[in-house]
């Protein structure tokens, strides 16, 4: 536990955004594995860039290497996993970038953590603006993702090689209220991309040119 320390206050989120011409913000999806999150994470990571706008994706593999590589797949290690990720996530929001996130996030109650933590950001001070959260739910059936199984790891959990595997032996809670619902087995990634893309200037939180 740190002691001793001082947050150490810079420019408002607000002027940070306006110097930098976009407003950071979450793009936080959720699914299954197999689900098709980590393809449309990098198809509207690329859209974004592509559009002229600072955006990053965080991905549950390659976390995974580096950051989290101390975590495994216990419900507590799953907890820290996320935790961690939506510490990042916020910063990566903080200085003004899309943060793409595509993890699991099994728990409803770690993906309303890394909300609040979203929501309670309030670094800049009084007025700043928040720092939005959009939660996105991949959403395919078991059978769907079972039967891609692009990594063979559905097949081993069934044959009892892999333990606590998301869908068979552990938990998937689905998000209640998603800010967005996408379904990769009745649309394209295209449409995918398109439908959040959309949602995101809608809410003015983008601006397609
Ligand atoms: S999360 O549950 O903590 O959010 P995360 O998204 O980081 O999971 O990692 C999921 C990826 O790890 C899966 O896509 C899969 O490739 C791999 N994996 C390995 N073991 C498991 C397991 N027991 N359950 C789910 N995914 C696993």
């Amino acid at each position: 536990m740190a002691t001793n320390i001082t947050w150490h206050p810079s420019l408002s989120r607000r002027e940070r955004n306006q110097l930098r011409g976009q407003r950071g913000l979450t793009i936080w999806l959720t699914g299954l594995s197999a689900s098709g999150k980590s393809t449309v994470a990098t198809a509207l990571e690329q859209h974004l860039l592509h559009l002229g706008r600072a955006a990053y994706r965080l991905d549950g593999d390659n976390v995974r290497f580096g950051l989290n590589k101390d975590l495994g797949f216990s419900e507590a290690d799953r907890n820290e996993n996320i935790r961690r990720i939506g510490e990042v996530a916020r910063l990566f929001a903080d200085a003004s970038t899309v943060a793409i996130t595509s993890f699991i996030s099994p728990y409803r109650a770690d993906r309303d953590l890394a909300r609040k933590l979203h929501a309670a950001s309030t670094a800049g001070g009084d007025g700043d603006e928040p720092i939005p959260f959009v939660e996105v739910y991949v959403d395919v059936p078991l059978e769907v993702a079972e039967q891609r199984d692009p990594k063979g790891l559905y097949k081993k959990a069934r044959a009892g090689e892999i333990k606590d595997f998301t869908g068979i032996s552990a938990p998937y809670e689905e998000p209640l209220n998603p800010e967005i619902t996408i379904k990769t087995h009745e649309n394209s990634v295209e449409e995918c991309v398109a439908q959040i893309t959309q949602w995101l200037a809608d809410k003015g939180y983008i601006t397609i040119p």
